[in-house]
């Protein structure tokens, strides 16, 4: 999606700008540009090309000398991609820029109030209204014309915006969509996010919707949208520009499937004291747990894949009936949620719109929300009642996979947590699943180090231009993400089946060669895996076969066998998709596809 940038110092703030646009590309984007103040007014650069293009445009940003400016990369949504819509945007009368991240949701509106009264925008985008409002109000106050500009907006925002009457103030406002504002010594910054700043200053401010910052070289103030002063908490980022680097690895995705034993280990383990769960701040305690008599999980792509295992997991474990649904479908079917449900979003991000606007549907049903996040201070964090943390670290990779994997360790832990409170599952079934939860690091890492096993499989079946991803239960949950990560970075057709449905219908499309690849670890239907794999075989399926150590029955009925370790039968989802993860990296590497930035997709979905 979009990604601002901005800088007020004592140095020249376009390289700075460019670099941290640099350090936004992976959000997607399709335009970019940059402002900066100069003695004799606001000089702006614009691409429809990459990074790259802006910093060969611009000499490296020496050409453009100010020491404030602001920067943004467009993902675009009104208007296509061209120059004339790239932001940053300026006032008819030049003397306000702007970059914005999200939609104004009354543009129309104010555009044509605006173009009543002689205005002509320059632009098809939604964001221009901003600075033709800031003209339109400014009567020599910035912070005033901001305030009485922002007050007519509608939708969603994270504003940074220059005036040449103020050289050294910045100003920047967030309502629904990220930013985050970075401080130092030398000078003061915003962003859409960390990774954008964090190899200037690991010392950040998150801003909360409504409110301003009025960042100088010196310092920055906050208000809320009344105007009244705020204190701000200064926190300090826990990782450092080498962890949002790829690290040697060719691909961050590569990297960050690498990184999943640590990931998932920091997630877990620092829940745990002794035995103990303790999830900190958790406003659901266990009067309120018992009160839940429905669980609702809702979220978007690979969130929601983690939600389908959290379904299975809760069910079994919890015995209360958990539902798992698309965000995009939730928000607008009127769900059934009261204060007797329990609402679980999933968001890596945390900014992605469907989700975000599921929550807030969820909490005016009156369910107790509780969020599964990556992002600290990310809009659904905030916005949720309770929120228990992902600490996978920075996830750069389009493909999410250390995102997903510890979202799931979340939810077992969760599960667990929830089972002991409850008494709702046998107690020798439960804390074997917590000790083999805990086992479960050391099991991704003996996958991870038989990557090239994986590498030759992928290798060996080619682009075999469409195949299924078959499985029951847990299995059928890892299949649905199997598939997704084979589409979205290596562009091949693939689809994901309850293995107990294709006799309905889909078999027909069984045919001599198809590749079927049979997810078969849930040890309660393994035998029924195994007749599902025998009814394709029987129709020419080709048969890769993904099974527990010690079934090598399969290896009589399967092309290719993928062998994972021994765990509880209820956490072989967090094993088995490993192998798939590892597969679809190296099936799209042989087909030259963009790993880490596929083609169409952004990291972070922050609009409808
Ligand atoms: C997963 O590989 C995709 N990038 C996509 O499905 C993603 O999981 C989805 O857009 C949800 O994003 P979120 O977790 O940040 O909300």
């Amino acid at each position: 999606m979009c990604g601002i940038v901005g800088f007020t110092g004592k140095k020249n703030a376009a390289p700075f700008l460019l670099e941290g646009l640099e350090k936004l590309e992976y959000r997607g984007y399709d335009s970019a540009g940059i402002a900066v103040l100069a003695e004799n007014g606001i000089k702006t650069k614009k691409t429809v090309e990459r990074i790259k293009t802006l910093k060969e445009k611009t000499d490296n940003g020496a050409q453009l000398c100010g020491t404030i400016g602001i920067g943004h990369t467009r993902w675009a949504t009104h208007g296509a991609p061209s120059e004339e819509n790239a932001h940053p945007h300026l006032s008819p009368d030049a003397k306000f820029a702007v970059v914005h991240n999200g939609i104004i949701e009354n543009y129309l509106e104010l555009k044509e109030e605006l173009a009543a009264e002689g205005v002509s925008f320059k632009s098809e985008t939604d964001t221009e209204v901003v600075p033709c409002l800031l003209e339109k109000y400014y009567e020599g106050d910035f912070f005033e014309a901001v305030t009485k500009a922002v007050a007519r907006l509608e939708g969603s925002y994270a504003l940074g915006i220059i005036c040449t009457d103020c050289p050294d103030t910045l100003i920047a406002v967030r309502k629904f969509s990220p930013l985050i504002i970075g401080v130092s010594k030398e000078a003061n910054y915003i962003a859409s996010d960390v990774t954008a700043i964090v190899s200037q200053t690991k010392e950040v401010i998150y801003i909360d919707d409504g409110e301003i910052a009025v960042l100088s070289p010196e310092g920055v103030s906050f208000f809320d949208k009344d105007k009244n002063p705020l204190q701000k908490q200064i926190s300090v980022v826990n990782w450092d520009i080498n962890a949002a680097e790829k690290g040697g690895y060719e691909h961050f995705m590569m990297k960050e499937i690498m990184e999943q034993p640590r990931s998932v280990e920091q997630t877990v383990e620092s829940r745990i004291h002794g035995r103990e769960i303790i999830f900190e701040n958790l406003k659901l305690d266990e009067g309120k747990l018992r009160h839940i008599d429905k669980i609702d999980i809702v979220a978007c792509g690979s969130a929601y894949h983690a939600g389908v295992v959290g379904k299975y997991v809760f069910e079994e474990l919890l015995r209360i009936p958990t539902l798992v649904d698309l965000a995009s479908e939730y928000r607008y079917r009127n769900p059934l949620a009261n204060s007797k449900t329990l609402t679980v979003i999933i968001s890596q991000s945390g900014e992605t719109a469907d989700t975000l606007a599921a929550l807030k549907e969820a909490k005016r049903k009156g369910a107790h929300t509780l969020s599964i996040v990556n992002v600290v201070g990310s809009s659904i964090a905030k916005e949720s009642d309770d929120v228990i943390y992902t600490w996978a670290g920075p996830e750069i990779a389009v493909a999410t996979t250390k995102g997903y994997s510890t979202q799931v360790a979340v939810l077992y832990l969760f599960a667990i947590w929830a089972a002991r409170i409850l008494k709702s599952s046998d107690e020798e079934y439960i804390e074997s699943l917590f000790d083999s939860l805990r086992e479960l690091p050391e099991n991704i890492q003996k996958i991870l180090d038989n990557s090239e096993d994986i590498k030759a499989l992928a290798e060996k079946c080619g682009d075999p231009h469409s195949l299924f991803f078959i499985g029951r239960n847990i299995d059928y949950a890892v299949s649905l993400e199997a598939s997704l990560k084979l589409k979205e970075i290596s562009y091949i057709h693939s689809e994901a089946y309850a293995a107990g449905e294709l006799k309905h219908g889909t078999i027909s499309l069984i045919e001599e060669g198809r590749t079927v690849i049979a997810l078969a670890c849930y040890e309660k239907l393994f035998d029924k895996l195994l007749s599902n794999i025998k009814e394709v075989k029987a129709r020419g399926a080709n048969i890769i076969a993904c099974v527990t150590e010690g079934h090598s029955a399969v290896l009589s009925e399967a092309n290719d066998v993928i062998f994972i370790p021994q765990t509880h039968p209820l956490l072989t989802a967090s094993l088995e998709v490993i192998p798939f993860q590892l597969y679809s990296y190296y099936v799209s590497l042989f087909k030259g596809c963009d790993i880490d930035k596929p083609r169409n997709l952004a990291k972070s979905v922050t609009v409808e």
